[in-house]
């Protein structure tokens, strides 16, 4: 690897409307381990880039030739950053960031806040389901898509984890509030909103995080309601469906006509949260079975 092939993973971190998903994921996952390599032991970086490889291995199988030359490229500039911190490779490494756009940026910090654990990644949450975060890329695609006008909507993620989401919403949406129940995903939220804020990565001044319960804020002034679903397995099926009714209820009785809802259902089981609202068809026709779309009338 040498300056120029660095030099030309430039473009790459400028993709903006990422069309390619496995790809994309592949190489924030790259761009994070680039990121915290010097900070791991040498057992968490050989794990990291196993799952790497692995994940190469899968994408090679599916994939032409030529669309994985970026992952290829990717894969050798881990090992030129690798033990290799000069400080010119350093200021390069930091050229190459300034070049990726704030969304690709967001998702590198978050994934990296993860592999060092400053992040969390999942917790289980005994009656309220788990904390796991949303698959980001397909969340600002899908707005798109269900918004024409997305500046002037109010958006809340019911549930906001350590903040992914709020924060990619931030970029395209100037009313962004958060609510969540577990206090140290909050603090999480918190101390990442200031520091991309001071980084200049997200508009903080949409945000807004609460501590606290779903069912304790009024829900009449969002015109976008966010769900990453608590639930993926089948044990806590009775908390999953108490969850369903008291939220069906809730939006039924405070949302506005015209409010959009839209849930990400981890796992692999197809699931309809609300039967009761009518759906928006044809948002995500690729990946059907994990989102799903609604609208209050
Ligand atoms: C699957 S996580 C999603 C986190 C975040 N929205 C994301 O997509 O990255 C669901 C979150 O909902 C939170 N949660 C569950 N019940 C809640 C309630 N009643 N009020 C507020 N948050 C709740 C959990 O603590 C968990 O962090």
């Amino acid at each position: 690897m040498n300056k120029k092939e660095l030099i030309a993973l430039l473009p790459l971190m400028k993709k903006t409307n990422p069309e390619n998903y496995y790809i994309i994921n592949f190489l924030l996952d790259a761009w994070a381990l680039i990121l915290v390599v010097d900070k791991i032991s040498p057992k968490k970086y050989k794990a990291e880039y196993n799952n790497l490889k692995d994940l190469y291995d899968v994408l090679a199988f599916s994939m032409e030739k030529k669309e994985l030359v970026p992952c290829i490229t990717i894969i050798r500039a881990i090992d030129f950053f690798k033990g290799n911190t000069s400080p010119f490779n350093s200021c390069l490494l930091q050229n190459v960031l300034t070049e990726c756009d704030n969304f690709m940026y967001v998702n590198i910090y978050f994934r990296a806040g993860i592999i060092i654990k400053k992040l969390s990644m999942y917790h289980d949450l005994s009656s309220t389901g788990a904390f796991g975060y949303s698959p980001n890329i397909d969340l600002i695609k899908y707005l798109k898509l269900l918004s024409s006008n997305l500046a002037s909507e109010t958006i809340i993620d019911l549930g906001s984890g350590n903040g992914l989401p709020v924060c990619l919403f931030s970029h395209i949406i100037n009313d962004v509030t958060g609510i969540e129940l577990k206090e140290s995903l909050v603090e999480e939220s918190l101390n990442t909103i200031e520091i991309l804020s001071k980084q200049n990565r997200i508009n903080s001044k949409a945000i807004r995080i609460t501590h606290g319960s779903f069912y304790n804020i009024n829900l009449s002034r969002y015109s976008i309601i966010y769900i990453c679903w608590p639930f993926d397995n089948t044990e806590k099926h009775k908390h999953e469906e108490e969850m369903k009714k008291k939220l069906a209820l809730k939006i039924q009785q405070e949302s506005k006509k015209g409010t959009i809802i839209m849930v990400y259902i981890p796992g692999m089981n197809e699931k309809d949260i609300f039967p009761q609202f009518k759906k928006i068809r044809g948002i995500a026709q690729d990946y059907s079975t994990a989102f799903c779309f609604y609208i209050i009338s």
